[in-house]
């Protein structure tokens, strides 16, 4: 066999979690378009749907939220870990830790897969407000999942932001054979547990050529501050071989279709904030520039640029947003984790020495 480097093309598993068709822009779970998902579905409906294959009844809903409620607090020994650790230590590293942490029970994936969906935004908000010097603030039974991570990071509760963050939580859930999605398929094949294999993702996650963009693009338009200067930015980078976050993408050779919908969700809200002006006249120029300058590779807008975009008019903290993505992709890391293990094969791909025979 021929080495492909990254595994460009090579097909290493099957699912029915998700359809993405690169060429046309298309993102299906569980083949309904996301587009008719996020419009008509909560975030805790589209996780039940990902986690079971159907979508769940009244009375299965209502349980399932009670679920996710009951176990959105940090048990306090895993309190007393996440504040052992020095004021420095990145967002991505502390969730990793405390997730690594927990104590799940091992015999019922979909329970642990509950309780980790659940209790991620908890871990997140709890550490920062402790880093920000601020009080903590406690889950609100009350409030919906999305509601209340906006709630406990913030101390606020706007429907409109939470719906927007909603949407932007039910459009990055899964996407299919990622880089953090196939590590966490590689983790449970050896069957080891769902902690090992979320906290494996975790580590992938972060970074910058994945879940890393969004905090790329806020340092990239910072560096741009002025319309006039997009052109000098983007050609800078380029000529010194870097590579410009929110762009490119593995999959997608025209418009990745999660960032259109970030887009244009972000385009009808009324006030746009001058920093959005920024960000779509950058989009337009570099678009412009990738074509003109890689004309072979077809460089279209990925979902992090918007992402960056969402959680900025969000007012969220851009050291946060990694995280926050992950709080959404954790829901697909579980999902492949329950398809490879009903359907179980070691990932083991062969090498190919390249090294010296010195025999
Ligand atoms: N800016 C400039 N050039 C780029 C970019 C970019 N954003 N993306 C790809 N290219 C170029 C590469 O330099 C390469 O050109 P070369 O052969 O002349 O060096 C060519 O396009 C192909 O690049 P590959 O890395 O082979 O493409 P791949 O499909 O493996 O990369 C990736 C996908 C990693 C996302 C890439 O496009 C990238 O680094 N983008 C910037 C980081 C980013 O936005 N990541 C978020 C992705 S979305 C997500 O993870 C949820």
């Amino acid at each position: 066999m021929e080495y492909q480097p990254g595994l460009k093309g090579i097909v290493a598993a099957e699912s029915e979690l998700s359809f993405i068709d690169g060429i046309n822009g298309v993102l299906l779970y569980r083949g309904i378009p996301i587009e008719r998902l996020v419009e008509k579905y909560s975030f805790e409906e589209i996780v039940y749907f990902l986690l079971y294959g159907e979508f769940a009844n009244l009375a299965e809903i209502e349980k399932f939220k009670e679920k996710l409620i009951e176990n959105r607090q940090i048990p306090i020994y895993v309190q007393h870990i996440i504040d052992e650790l020095p004021p420095n230590v990145a967002m991505m590293d502390v969730l990793r830790t405390a997730i690594s942490s927990l104590e799940l029970s091992e015999t019922n994936i979909y329970e642990d897969a509950i309780k980790l969906i659940a209790i991620f935004p908890t871990i997140i908000a709890y550490r920062y407000r402790n880093i920000m010097e601020k009080s903590i603030i406690s889950p609100d039974v009350t409030h919906s999942h999305v509601e209340n991570f906006l709630y406990m990071l913030t101390g606020e509760m706007d429907q409109t932001k939470a719906k927007i963050l909603e949407a932007y939580l039910i459009l990055t859930m899964e996407h299919g054979l990622n880089a953090s999605t196939f590590s966490a398929r590689v983790t449970i094949s050896t069957e080891s547990d769902l902690v090992a294999a979320v906290t494996s993702a975790l580590g992938t996650m972060k970074g910058p050529l994945h879940g890393g963009a969004p905090t790329g693009v806020i340092d990239l338009l910072n560096e741009i501050r002025t319309f006039d200067r997009i052109n000098e930015v983007i050609m800078e980078k380029l000529m010194n071989k870097e590579r410009i976050m929110g762009f490119g993408h593995r999959v997608y050779k025209t418009i990745d279709p999660r960032a259109e919908s970030l887009k244009k969700m972000i385009v009808t809200l009324e006030n746009l904030p001058k920093w959005m002006e920024l960000a779509v006249k950058t989009e337009q120029e570099t678009l412009k520039i990738l074509h003109d300058y890689k004309p072979n590779y077809k460089l279209y807008t990925n979902v992090e640029y918007y992402a960056a975009a969402i959680l900025k008019t969000l007012d969220l903290d851009p050291n946060l947003f990694t995280a926050i993505f992950s709080s959404s992709r954790i829901v697909g890391w579980c999902a492949h984790a329950i398809e490879q293990r009903r359907n179980n094969s070691i990932f083991r791909p062969d090498v190919k020495y390249i090294g010296e025979m010195r025999y």
